[in-house]
C-alpha cells in the first residue's frame, strides 16, 4: 500500500538493458519548457533493492490484488510434476510519477492480454518482466485498474540458492511460499516488500481438492467438477507472503482465547504427532501477545503439507510447513506474523530483523515450557567457534546468498538477548511492542531499529550495534 521509494540505482542486467534501449526509443517525454506538463517516463524494472535487482518495480504502489485461478495440477505419475495455471490478475494501483510505461513482476507464464482502465492496452515480455504501455499514459497521483489475463505450466521454481519456492508443483497440487522474489512465478507482481496491498483469492481446482491462501474463507462452490474457493486477506500484505497452496486437506476450524478465527489446513495423509506442534497455537498467540502486542491480522492458521520445500514459511495469516509442524518451529513462523509480516524488512539485507526476532521469539517460548533458558540458548550460539559463518557474516549486511544463513537466525536472536541484558526487561518488551505498534502495516530497517531502541532505552548503542550488526567478527566486549 505504501511504497518507500528507494532512489533510482543503475542495474547492469540483461534485463534493464533492454528496458533502456525501449525507453530510448519510445521518446514519450514531454517537450522540455512546458512547466507544470507531465513529463513521462517508464517506472523502474525494479524498487531498487540491490540483492534483488529485478523484484517489484519503480512508479507504482499496487493498493490491491484480486486473482482468479484456475488451477490444474500435473496428471497421475509417471506423468511430470507439471501443472496448468490459468489466471486473471485485478491490479488496483496508483502510478507514482507520471508513466509512459511500467513493469510487473512475471516469470515463467505468458500474458495473453491486459488491459489499463478496461483499455486493452500493449504488453511484451522480458526474463522477470511483463512490460505494459498504458494509453491514455498515467499521471502521477492517478489510480488505474490493470487487469493481466494470464497462464501456463507451473514446475517447480527455485531460488538463488535453489531452494524451492514460488508456485511449487506437487503430485496433489501446489506449495505456494514465495520468499524473497518467487511471487512472480504465479502472478504478475510488484514483487517487494515496500509494497504492501490487500489481496483477494477465487481459485478453482479439480473437485475435492482444497485450495487454501490468506486470510478468511468466504466460502467455496463446486460446479462440474470443479471448486472455486473464495478467501479474503484485508490486512496490508507483502507479495512473498501471499499463498494459495492446492492438496488434499481437511480444514480445521476454530477461535483462538484472544478472540482471532483459526483456520489449518492439515494434509490428509498427516498423522497426529506430525501435527501436534499446532495444539498449542492458541495458547502461543496469547504468550507473544504479552511481548509483542494485540496479534495483527483477522485470522491465523497452519497449512501442513505432505509434500516438502525444506523449510517452513511465516505465509501471512497461514503459516506453511514442509511434511510436519513442530512445537519450535510453530512459535518461530507465529512469532513472524508481528515480526517480519505486520513489521517487513525494508530491505532484503534487513532480513535479520525477521529472522532473529522469530528465533528469539523461540528461545522465549521454549523457558515458558520450561525445557531450557533464553539465556542457555545465547550461550549455546557464543560457544559456536570465532571462525563460524554466525560470526564471519555482518548480520546487517549478510548478502543476497546469506539472507537465510546461520547469522541472520542465531546471530540475529543472541544480538537481542544481548540487547534484553544490556537495556533491561521493561525497556525491551516497551521496544518489542513500540517497534509492532510504530511499523506495523508497513517496513522498518536496522537503523531504524538503532534509534528506537536508543530512543527507548535512552542508552548510546551505538558501540553494541557495530559489534554486532556491523563486524565480520564474533562479538566479545560490547
Ligand atoms: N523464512 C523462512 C523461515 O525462517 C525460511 C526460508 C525461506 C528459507 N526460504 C528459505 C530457509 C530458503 C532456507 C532456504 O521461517
Ligand atoms: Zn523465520
Amino acid at each position: 500500500m505504501s511504497a518507500r521509494p528507494f532512489r533510482r540505482i543503475a542495474f547492469v542486467t540483461a534485463g534493464l538493458v533492454l528496458a533502456s534501449t525501449v525507453a530510448a526509443s519510445s521518446g514519450a517525454v514531454a517537450a522540455p519548457g512546458s512547466p507544470g506538463e507531465p513529463r513521462y517516463a517508464p517506472g523502474d524494472p525494479g524498487a531498487g533493492d540491490p540483492y534483488f535487482p529485478l523484484a517489484g518495480n519503480g512508479g507504482i504502489d499496487v493498493v490491491h490484488y484480486d486473482l482468479d485461478l484456475d488451477y490444474a495440477p500435473p496428471a497421475a505419475a509417471p506423468a511430470p510434476l507439471e501443472g496448468t495455471l490459468a489466471g486473471v490478475a485485478t491490479i488496483d494501483l496508483v502510478a507514482l510519477a507520471d508513466l509512459d510505461r511500467f513493469n510487473l513482476d512475471l516469470r515463467g507464464l505468458t500474458a495473453s492480454a491486459v488491459t489499463v482502465n478496461g483499455k486493452r492496452v500493449a504488453f511484451t515480455q522480458a526474463p522477470n518482466e511483463l512490460v505494459v504501455t498504458p494509453r491514455p499514459k498515467l499521471k502521477a497521483g492517478q489510480a488505474a485498474t490493470v487487469v493481466v489475463t494470464y497462464g501456463g505450466t507451473t514446475t517447480r521454481p527455485t531460488d538463488i540458492e535453489d531452494a524451492l519456492y514460488g508456485w511449487v508443483t506437487t503430485r496433489d497440487g501446489a506449495m505456494v511460499v514465495s520468499e524473497p522474489d518467487g511471487s512472480a512465478t504465479w502472478f504478475p507482481v510488484n514483487d517487494h516488500p515496500t509494497d504492501k496491498s490487500t489481496y483477494s483469492f477465487e481459485i478453482t481446482v479439480p473437485e475435492g481438492l482444497t485450495a487454501v491462501a490468506n486470510g478468511l474463507l468466504l466460502g467455496s462452490e463446486t460446479a462440474a467438477g470443479r471448486t472455486t474457493w473464495t478467501w479474503d486477506a484485508p490486512d496490508p500484505m507483502a507479495a512473498y507472503l501471499a499463498t494459495a497452496t492446492v492438496g488434499n486437506f481437511r480444514l480445521e476450524q476454530y477461535t483462538a482465547a484472544n478472540g482471532t478465527p483459526i483456520i489449518d489446513a492439515i494434509d490428509v495423509t498427516r498423522s497426529p504427532g506430525q501435527v501436534a506442534g499446532l495444539a498449542r497455537t492458541s495458547e502461543m498467540i496469547s504468550f507473544f501477545e504479552e511481548r509483542f502486542g494485540p496479534y495483527p491480522f483477522v485470522s491465523y492458521g497452519a497449512i501442513v503439507d505432505n509434500d516438502t520445500v525444506g523449510y517452513a514459511l511465516e505465509t501471512q495469516t497461514r503459516s506453511f510447513f514442509s511434511s510436519s509442524a513442530s512445537e519450535n518451529t510453530v512459535a518461530h513462523e507465529l512469532a513472524h506474523q508481528w515480526m517480519g509480516d505486520h513489521v517487513s524488512p525494508g530491505r532484503w539485507a534487513d532480513i535479520w530483523l525477521n529472522e532473529g526476532w522469530a528465533t528469539y521469539a523461540s528461545w522465549m517460548w521454549r523457558e515458558h515450557r520450561g525445557t531450557t533458558t533464553a539465556q542457555t540458548l545465547f550461550t549455546g550460539v557464543m560457544n559456536r567457534a570465532a571462525t563460524s559463518s554466525t560470526w564471519s557474516t555482518v548480520l546487517a549486511e549478510p548478502g543476497p546468498l546469506g539472507i537465510f544463513g546461520t547469522a541472520v537466525y542465531d546471530r540475529g536472536a543472541a544480538l537481542l538477548h544481548a540487547l534484553r541484558v544490556e537495556i533491561g526487561d521493561e525497556a525491551f518488551f516497551d521496544l518489542a511492542t513500540e517497534w509492532v505498534d510504530r511499523f506495523g502495516g508497513g517496513t522498518a530497517t536496522t537503523s531504524d531499529f538503532i534509534a528506537l531502541s536508543e530512543d527507548i532505552s535512552g542508552q548510546d548503542l551505538d558501540q553494541f550495534f557495530q559489534v554486532w550488526a556491523y563486524e565480520p567478527t564474533k562479538p566479545t566486549t560490547w
